[in-house]
């Protein structure tokens, strides 16, 4: 098994985010991501994108970027503010971030915020995202951090609350899981990822802070504790720039047009591309495009 999917059909994500409530936390993450992403490459993918909250970060940076969710849902919303707003061009595609329809080293640069924590397994989750990525290319890694200044302050003071420094992932709700910072860098080492640099993010999210102090101020503050507090890693989100180990491998094709797909069934690259699907040419499965979005979930 590789993994699960959380399903977000249902569930107005944007709602979540709309309105004052975490702003706070919106623009922290604005401002850490600001900080690590950079030019560098052609193809940049956003893993697990939702509506491309986060997108004004990299919009426009890359020749070629891509949205990957599994929610038609989230993407259709992405779409539609997206193409308005990119000058570059930009794919969406629904899929399992486990199994992701690309040959090997497609990308340049990678991140994924605030989808770990919907995942059993992380470790086939890096393994993938190496897999699609060039040699010495880039990954932005957001997790819930289970070893916070707040969780270790209440398993001082209170009786019977959770281990925060226990090394395994704990389940704090129906599919979301905290992580510690070891078990993660444990992880992405074995997927051949380095890691670069360490932030804490939303370090003061804490009710009575945000009651008094507003979210533009908060977050001005949160932007500069992120790297300093990034090397005691105590805020409830750590982002992880990485850096994927450098190998020998055979000339990448250089040419930016078109995206090197690959069948998630029989793993075959020849793939055609028609106006309104993709068809395997070895299995013969076929991948529709629904209003310019490429539909690669598993039927
Ligand atoms: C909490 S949202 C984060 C979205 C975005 N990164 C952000 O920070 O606003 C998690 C997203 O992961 C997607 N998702 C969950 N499991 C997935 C999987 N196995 N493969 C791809 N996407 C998945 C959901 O559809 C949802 O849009
Ligand atoms: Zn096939």
């Amino acid at each position: 098994m590789l993994g699960e999917i959380v399903d977000y059909e249902d569930y107005d994500y944007r709602e979540f985010w709309s309105g004052k409530k975490r702003s706070y936390e919106h623009l922290s993450e604005i401002y850490a991501l600001k900080k690590l992403v950079s030019k560098k490459g052609k193809r940049f993918i956003d893993i697990g994108g939702g509506y491309g909250r986060l997108s004004s970060t990299y919009i426009n940076l890359f020749p070629q970027t891509v949205l990957l969710d599994y929610s038609l849902k989230n993407l259709s919303v992405a779409k539609k503010e997206l193409s308005k707003r990119s000058k570059s061009k930009i794919f969406f595609v629904a899929s399992d971030a486990y199994d992701m329809p690309f040959k090997n080293f497609t990308f340049d640069f990678a991140i994924s915020i605030r989808l770990i924590h919907h995942l059993t397994q992380p470790q086939n989750f890096f393994d993938e995202i190496s897999r699609i990525l060039t040699p010495q290319s880039f990954f932005i890694l957001e997790y819930a951090n289970k070893r916070n200044l707040k969780r270790m302050g209440k398993f001082l003071i209170r009786k019977g609350a959770e281990n925060p420094f226990f090394y395994e992932p704990s389940m704090i709700g129906k599919n979301i899981y905290n992580f510690h910072p070891k078990f993660i860098s444990d992880k992405l080492k074995l997927a051949e990822f380095k890691i670069l640099k360490i932030l804490s993010v939303s370090n003061f999210r804490l009710n009575f802070i945000k009651n008094i102090i507003n979210p533009e101020i908060l977050s001005k503050i949160d932007n500069i504790v992120q790297l300093p507090l990034g090397l005691i890693k105590t805020g409830p989100s750590i982002f992880v720039l990485s850096q994927k180990r450098d190998e020998k491998i055979e000339k990448i094709s250089s040419a930016i047009e078109k995206i090197p797909w690959k069948c998630i069934y029989c793993k075959s690259d020849i793939i055609d591309e028609k106006e309104d699907e993709l068809i395997c040419n070895q299995c013969g499965a076929k991948f529709p495009i629904i209003g310019g979005i490429y539909d690669f979930r598993k039927k």
